[in-house]
């Protein structure tokens, strides 16, 4: 059988991501702050088989003996879904924000995910076929912040996009370490999706814009969680389509 891990699963896209997976056949491991295992009845009813593991990304301390626990019961570790996230800092700017949202942000978004793939990194291997997944967003794409015509230009959330700019590096570099044992690494955007996250300030995308909702966001994570040997590694993507970095 195979196994996934999905991060931020209690809700919003990567719920969406884990259900996607069990209706795949997937046994998903359902980790977040917050408590999974008041889905797992649910999942059981429907037949889908997953289990609920408390994870803080801040808590590095906790994640060899996570490796050790899924070792024990699994033996492998097929897909890792790097998809929790905070965002608190919608228009600070970085002269403005302080260094402890900075510090929080940085730490659940991008070192937590660096160090926990890292300590997964051998389950991964022990695969043959790893997938992992880093959900970034299109607000941290250095081709459009760059870019003074980009609608997204002006959207500046300081901490968010340092820290998805550097999930963006774990793909590169974490491709590149494992290049030659099977596992492929990939970033993705799931686009505006209706979410915990963005209900409270949304960017302006237009009277004709709608929200994705979370299913539709959770796609291009699961097709990247899913590739055949033929697939892409080291690449970032939003709807299945490659974009610039
Ligand atoms: N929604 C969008 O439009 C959008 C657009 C582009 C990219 N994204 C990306 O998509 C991913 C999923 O976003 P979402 O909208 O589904 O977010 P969400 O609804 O806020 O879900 C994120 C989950 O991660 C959990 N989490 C927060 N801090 C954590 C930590 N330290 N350790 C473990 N889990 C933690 C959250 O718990 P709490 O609720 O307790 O914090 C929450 O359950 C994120 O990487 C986000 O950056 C989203």
């Amino acid at each position: 059988m195979k196994i996934a891990l999905v991060t931020g699963a209690y809700q919003g896209i990567g719920f969406a991501t884990s259900e996607l997976l069990m209706e795949q056949g997937y046994h998903v491991i359902m980790a977040d702050i917050q408590d999974c295992g008041e889905h797992l009845p649910a999942m059981a009813e429907k037949g889908h088989k997953a289990s609920a593991l408390k994870l803080d990304l801040r808590d590095n301390s906790s994640f060899a003996k996570i490796a050790a626990d899924i070792e024990a019961e699994f033996g492998k570790l097929d897909a890792l879904v790097n998809n929790a996230a905070l965002l608190v800092d919608f228009g600070i700017s970085p002269l403005d924000i302080k260094q402890e949202m900075l510090r929080d942000v940085i730490e659940v978004n991008h070192l937590g995910p660096f160090l926990f793939t890292q300590a997964l990194a051998p389950l991964l291997i022990r695969s043959g076929a790893g997938r992992v997944v880093n959900v970034s967003t299109q607000v941290a794409q250095l081709a459009q912040l760059s870019d003074m015509n980009s609608p997204l230009f002006d959207d500046i959330c300081a901490a968010y996009q340092t820290s998805k700019i550097g999930v963006n590096a774990n793909t590169v570099l974490f491709a590149k370490a494992f290049r030659d044992h099977g596992v492929k690494v990939n970033s993705c955007c799931p686009g505006w999706v209706e979410t915990d996250m963005n209900l409270d300030e949304l960017p302006d995308y237009g009277d004709d814009a709608r929200p994705k909702t979370p299913r539709e966001g959770a796609d291009t994570s699961v097709w990247l969680a899913t590739l055949d040997e033929d697939g892409p590694t080291a690449g970032f993507f939003t709807d299945r389509t490659r974009i610039d970095w």
